[in-house]
């Protein structure tokens, strides 16, 4: 007698705006081992039409509240605008069911420490978009790394130069500090000073610059830190939102080799390049054992956690994790507008910046008072 194929995971989307069409083609994409079994919006309108694309059967519901009132649920898809990320994840996980929060996942660390109670307390995981960490190259980074091959991390430059016009803004959550917690740092460049985080793990001590230099929002459009890491490796990271010529670049600098992708926003291997050090030259063939034409993206992400789900193990990334990585935006704005270096575990109560990204100490005036 054969074992009976599990039955698909029942995911569900809440917010089916821009995103969740990059969640629902990944969930169809890895059919039958996930279904999208229910949608909500507040516009209802777009919900349907959304289900209507994706999984005409698909429940439709005008919120999550509803939605977990009326639908056996294995996982919930958070897609909506950043502010309103932590009060639906601590719904779902009231439930009792895992959420999958787009970043940023909160829009503070105080919020994100509410988040991280709410998933102890319950038991249940609320894990953060961050797909680039499951890309094949950044995969096979980090077991080198790990297993020893590539030496000692020395110096790495992370760069996030993208460039969004003055209209980009116009959707009202975007641009503002208390619905989107902060420009590219948090919204953009945030994936890749994740995967720097990924691979050259905990950081010790940074200085930051921030600017509004050119674009008609609240908050910074241009940061930069200088970063030490516990390993003693230094970074630069940058993220920008004008720069006309765009780029998501990382690139490290081991012992032995140097590892670099450039993209823009997915990579596949033939985006990766490796130069190993004089006399490590044999290292070039293994890097280039597995390679793999699949891009770095959403699909990658939630095939892991459905494999984590159902050998019941912490499926990534984990909010203890993604609070890491926001720890590392509050730091990098705490620096920038204190004109001072942060170190990790600084921000604690009573600091402002513990409570929101701009910390009450922007240097520029809102835009408000601009125009
Ligand atoms: N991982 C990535 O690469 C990536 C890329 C783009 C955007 N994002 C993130 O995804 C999130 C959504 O961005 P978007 O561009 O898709 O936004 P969007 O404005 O296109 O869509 C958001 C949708 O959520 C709905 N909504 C708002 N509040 C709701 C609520 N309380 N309950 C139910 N529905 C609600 C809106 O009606 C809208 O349809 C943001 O956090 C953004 O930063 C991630």
């Amino acid at each position: 007698m054969t074992d009976a194929a599990p039955r698909p995971l029942r995911a569900a989307i809440v917010g089916t705006g821009g995103i969740a069409h990059a969640h629902a083609q990944a969930i169809a994409d890895l059919a039958p081992r996930i279904e999208l079994a229910a949608v909500a919006d507040v516009d209802i309108e777009r919900a349907r039409a959304f289900a209507d694309g994706f999984a005409p059967a698909a429940a439709v519901h005008p919120s999550l509240s509803l939605l977990l009132a009326a639908e056996q649920i294995d996982l919930v898809h958070i897609c909506t605008p950043p502010q309103t990320h932590v009060p639906l994840a601590i719904e779902s996980l009231r439930a009792g069911v895992p959420v999958l929060v787009e970043k940023p996942t909160a829009l503070s660390l105080t919020e994100m420490d509410r988040l991280v109670a709410v998933s102890r307390e319950t038991g249940v995981p609320a894990l953060t978009v961050f797909q680039h960490r499951f890309g094949h190259g950044a995969q096979r980074l980090i077991r080198l790394l790990r297993d020893g091959v590539l030496g000692r991390s020395l110096v790495a430059t992370c760069e996030t130069l993208w460039y969004r016009p003055a209209e980009y803004f116009d959707v009202p959550w975007r641009g503002r500090w208390e619905v989107e917690g902060g420009g590219p740092t948090m919204g953009h460049g945030i994936h890749q000073f994740d995967l720097l985080l990924a691979v050259l793990g905990p950081w010790r001590r940074l200085s930051a610059f921030a600017a509004r230099q050119a674009l008609p929002t609240d908050t910074e459009d241009v940061s930069m830190a200088v970063v030490e890491f516990e390993s003693g490796a230094l970074a630069t990271v940058v993220n920008s939102l004008v720069s006309p010529r765009e780029s998501s670049r990382l690139r490290f600098d081991f012992e032995r080799a140097t590892v670099e992708v450039e993209h823009l926003y997915g990579y596949s291997d033939a985006d990766w390049a490796f130069t190993p050090a004089k006399g490590h030259e044999h290292l070039s063939a293994e890097w280039a054992a597995d390679a793999s034409d699949e891009v770095s993206s959403h699909r990658l992400q939630i095939s892991a956690i459905i494999d984590a789900l159902a050998a019941g193990t912490e499926p990534a990334v984990g909010a203890e994790e993604a609070r890491r990585t926001l720890e590392f935006a509050a730091a990098t704005y705490a620096s920038a507008f204190r004109g001072v270096p942060v170190s990790a575990g600084d921000i604690v109560d009573p600091d402002p910046f513990l409570t929101s990204m701009d910390g009450g100490a922007v240097p520029w005036p809102p835009l408000k008072e601009v125009l």
